[in-house]
């Protein structure tokens, strides 16, 4: 970045991650850093979120923001699509960090909440306040009056309190109990590598990113079950710690295998290659055999095989000291930390030809989503949690009203959903937009409506489920059919009407919040 640039925003006009610091090419996801996005592309290509159009057709339903893109991305959301879909069992849980009131942005995440709720799944909302003391320094009063805020709004917009679960982190002894035990299985060096973690970082601040772990699997403590998790893209490095953790506490492995012994990814495809192509009937006695392999692979030229030196020569090692063992595809169940009774019952629960090593199973007639299955059955039925990789999907963060990101502290970026409904309309009066100079230029070419703010209000909330007129707000802004004076007159009126509304409901669920099955006040001090 050059010296003359603006410092908030990169050449396109869009914010970038760390306000700047860190170069306009950067991306960072940071849960306590910046929450702007220089370009989501960067997401599904460094980071490997999937994009959530390619699910969206899988989905029952689909709500106003997965339809319209606001939802741009996922991890493994397929699992959570298809149990909607079934009406097997699924859940839904995102928390919420009771620093300030909540906002537009915080609305997003609520609809999402209630949107899985009300297609069957069951429904989380929590209140971070440990989070919020460990790594943001608020005080307990701060917390509680904040978390109250949160609450009202999220059952005002729909949020039902008998079917779903609320709770706070601080006051959740299962969930500090599960935070415990998964804490056994990271360490140090690895909150070092995804947070920036060092010498200076508090025992508390990390004792919240265990307990965000235990929030993300609470779901599953009642068995397990595909979950969602809605965030915005800064907590991708806690949904990827989180799917990490699940995995480490499951009792067996299932992968895939051509043999007794273990290979690396690079080396089982390659034998699986030859596998496919090499036909039985050539050798001795209708048998290949490992010998085989390792020479079919010698007798291969180098570049037909497109495989690292070292990938090549392990291979071959392997190949060659097992000998005449044959070739014989196979599902294996590799023990991880399976009590022995639990390794019993796998061997006892898997049907047909099968073969019992010291530290792993294989079957001869079960294909690998059985096989996950039974797995995760026996584990169960053993005292184990049987997790499933937790998914999640990501939402864009909304423009700041002023420009630049949405900022919680600066509040005319920002619609608080406690802002009087004047002051909501005073604020979207008052936003920038993607107009051009002059009325005559706006007609002749348009406005740009992919940069507007106030065009982002109408997509993500003022036009709510109405897609057709969203889409005629961008038809005729694009078009030039539309000025900015009198689309803000109608969003900003728009805006104080869903204040009014928003408001009026949070009143009416006081009484919903104080019979609810949550603590409102924090039993700690200071
Ligand atoms: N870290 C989240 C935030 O900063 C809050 C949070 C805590 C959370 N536990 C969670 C989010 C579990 C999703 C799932 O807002
Ligand atoms: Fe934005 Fe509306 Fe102006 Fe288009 S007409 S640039 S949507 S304010």
């Amino acid at each position: 970045m050059t010296g003359d640039e603006p410092v908030e925003e990169s050449e396109s006009g869009e914010p970038i991650a760390d306000g700047g610091a860190a170069g306009a090419d950067d991306v960072a996801l940071d849960p306590w850093g910046s929450s702007a996005v220089s370009d989501y592309r960067k997401l599904f290509e460094e980071f490997g979120i999937e994009e959530f159009d390619e699910v969206l057709e899988e989905v029952p339903n689909p709500h106003y923001l997965m339809r319209r893109g606001v939802i741009f991305g996922h991890r493994d959301y397929r699992p959570v699509a298809e149990a909607l879909r079934e009406g097997e069992d699924a859940a839904v849980l995102s928390g919420f960090m009771p620093t300030g009131d909540p906002h537009i942005g915080h609305k997003l995440v609520f609809d999402e909440i209630i949107w899985h709720q009300q297609q069957g799944a069951d429904a989380y909302g929590l209140i971070a306040d440990l989070e919020a003391n460990s790594a943001r320094g608020m005080s307990w009063d701060e917390i509680d009056e904040h978390a109250r805020d949160y609450l009202l709004s999220l059952l005002a917009l729909g949020f039902d309190p008998d079917e779903g679960t609320l709770y706070r982190q601080s006051t959740n002894r299962e969930v500090q109990d599960l935070a415990f035990d998964i804490g056994a299985d990271a360490n140090f060096s690895e909150f070092q590598a995804i947070y920036g973690f060092d010498g200076e970082t508090d025992v508390s601040h990390m004792q919240s990113v265990v307990t965000q772990m235990a929030d993300i699997l609470y779901p599953q403590l009642e068995g397990p079950k595909p979950t969602v998790i809605p965030v915005g893209p800064d907590q991708d490095p806690h949904v990827r710690l989180a799917r990490d953790l699940a995995e480490r506490t499951r009792f067996f492995k299932v992968s895939k295998a051509y043999a007794s012994f273990e290979l690396e990814d690079a080396e089982r495809d390659l034998v699986a290659d030859f596998h496919e192509k090499l036909d039985p009937a050539e050798f001795d006695d209708d048998q290949l055999r490992c010998v085989h392999v390792a020479e079919a692979i010698e007798g291969t030229p180098l570049e037909e095989l497109s495989v690292p030196a070292d990938t090549l020569s392990s291979v071959l090692t392997k190949l060659e000291e097992a000998g005449m063992e044959p070739v014989r595809p196979r599902t294996r169940f590799f023990d991880r930390r399976a009590t022995d009774e639990a390794f019993d019952a796998l061997i006892d629960a898997i049907d047909g030809e099968k073969r019992v090593y010291e530290n792993h199973v294989d079957a001869f007639e079960i294909d690998r989503a059985e096989a996950e299955e039974l797995a995760r059955e026996v584990e169960v039925d053993n005292g184990g949690y049987g997790f499933r990789p937790p998914s999640s999907i990501y939402h864009r963060f909304m423009t700041g009203l002023t420009g630049g990101k949405m900022s919680s502290s600066v509040p005319a970026s920002h619609i608080s959903l406690l802002d009087d409904p004047e002051t909501g309309y005073d604020k979207v009066k008052s936003a920038t937009t993607g107009g051009r100079e002059t009325a005559e230029e706006q007609r002749e070419k348009g406005g740009k409506a992919d940069e507007c703010p106030v065009y982002e209000l109408y997509a993500y909330l003022l036009a709510g489920d109405d897609d057709e007129f969203a889409k005629r707000v961008y038809d005729e802004c694009v078009g030039g059919e539309r000025l900015c004076g009198d689309c803000k007159e109608q969003a900003a009126q728009l805006m104080r009407e869903f204040l009014e509304e928003h408001q009026e409901k949070r009143a009416e669920v006081e009484e919903l919040l104080e019979a609810a099955d949550i603590e409102l006040e924090s039993p700690r001090k200071a």
